[in-house]
């Protein structure tokens, strides 16, 4: 297929990551980038040999076909329904949109105008995520009955540059880091059917230690621990704890508990890891992800240790779909679906009360065996 070209808005921390996912790619080519700070992308197309233009010339370029939404999550709606409506695909970060209704508008006007719309996480389509997939499917853990999520760390504010839109509205845990592991979840069980939770605040105002705005404090205007359990329409009973309020904790990200064994699934931030199954309460078997592509640890991830990160294999799917007409992975209807569940959980905490929900989506196809972005080519 001809390259499609992307135009890129927002030039900050996470955008490195796609900038080199584009650069060494057959399906997809960044033809320019934006951002509201002019410097910031003239910094980045000057690294990554780009243009730096306005959003409003990216917007009014023919060739750019797939505008890829890497800003702040308070302003992914607003870029991605300009971009719609100049009748451009669209491919955001996470979250799709910061509430439920901002998102339905979303997708409604991609529908109305046959454009497509895509959305991180795209991890799920990593060969340690898939390999679980393939695992359930297979049946070798029997029925899955229940599970159990963690994801939990201190905070934001001791690493990244620019924390604040993380302790905004918009932001929180749940939005920002359990979009992972639920999109991992829906990806193997199905659809949630409801959710109940409970929901607090660690600390009302933080003090940032990174480098940039080291001293500053930050009010937290969102809850900070989030537990909740979701209620699969399969009948699966899975615990979730989303949280910045735990230094340290022995918790696996995603424990997946059958009638006829358990599966240890990896960490849903990244595209690798271990994937660990026993046979009823047998041992603990490793299980090979080698034939999975997008598995191979790339990048650094200190004390030595490595991680797979392939942040942009969404777009080589939404790309390689749009090309051959088939539908993409990491779609609108899944990103719905699971921003209502995380919306759902901060509403059932605070209207005490079980939330159902009112969309549902079909478990994406499975990534192909095989090397990198090539095998969505073939489908
Ligand atoms: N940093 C990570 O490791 C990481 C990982 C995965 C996903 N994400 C997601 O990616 C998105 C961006 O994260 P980040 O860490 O790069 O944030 P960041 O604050 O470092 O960068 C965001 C950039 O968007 C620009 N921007 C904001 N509003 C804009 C607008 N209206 N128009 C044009 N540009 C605008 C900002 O000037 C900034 O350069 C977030 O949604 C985040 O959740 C980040």
């Amino acid at each position: 297929m001809k390259q499609m070209k992307l135009g890129v808005v927002g030039c900050g921390n996470i955008s490195d990551a796609y900038l080199r996912g584009g650069a060494n790619s057959k399906i997809v080519a960044v033809k320019s980038v934006t951002d509201i700070n002019p410097d910031s992308a003239k910094t980045k197309a000057e690294t990554h040999g780009v243009s730096a233009v306005t959003y409003d010339e990216m917007l009014a370029d023919p060739d750019v076909q797939i505008i890829i939404n890497l800003t702040v999550p308070q302003a992914h709606a607003e870029i991605s329904k300009l971009a719609l409506q100049a009748g451009k695909h669209v491919y955001s970060e996470k979250p799709f949109a910061v509430t439920f209704s901002e998102a339905q508008e979303l997708v409604r006007v991609a529908d109305d105008r046959k454009l497509r719309i895509g959305s991180a996480p795209d991890t799920f389509l990593g060969a340690g995520h898939q390999t679980v997939r393939k695992l359930i499917d297979e049946g070798r853990i029997g029925t899955v009955t229940g599970g159990a999520v963690t994801f939990a760390t201190p905070g934001m504010e001791m690493w990244h540059p620019n924390p604040f839109f993380f302790f905004q509205k918009g932001g929180g845990p749940v939005l920002d880091i359990g979009c992972y592991p639920i999109t991992q979840l829906v990806n193997c069980l199905g659809p949630v059917r409801s959710v109940v939770a409970h929901a607090s605040k660690g600390q009302e105002k933080r003090t940032i230690t990174s480098d940039l705005h080291k001293g500053e404090q930050v009010t937290v205007e969102v809850p900070t621990t989030v537990n909740g359990i979701l209620d699969f329409a399969n009948g699966a009973n899975v615990s979730f704890t989303a949280s910045w309020d735990i230094w340290k904790h022995q918790r696996k990200p995603i424990e997946l508990y059958g009638t006829e064994g358990s599966i240890l699934n990896p960490d849903p931030n990244f595209f690798g890891g271990a994937v660990k199954i026993s046979a009823r309460n047998g041992d603990w078997e490793a299980i090979d992800i080698s034939t999975q592509p997008f598995g191979k640890p790339n990048q650094p991830a200190g004390e030595g240790r490595e991680v797979a990160n392939y942040r942009m294999a969404g777009v080589y799917d939404m790309a390689a779909a749009i090309n051959s007409g088939r539908s993409h992975r990491a779609n609108g209807g899944l990103a719905l679906h699971v921003l209502e569940i995380m919306e759902s959980l901060e509403r059932a905490s605070s209207e005490n009360r079980r939330i159902y929900t009112e969309t549902s989506c079909e478990r994406p196809a499975t990534v192909p065996q095989g090397e990198g972005e090539e095998v969505f080519l073939a489908e």
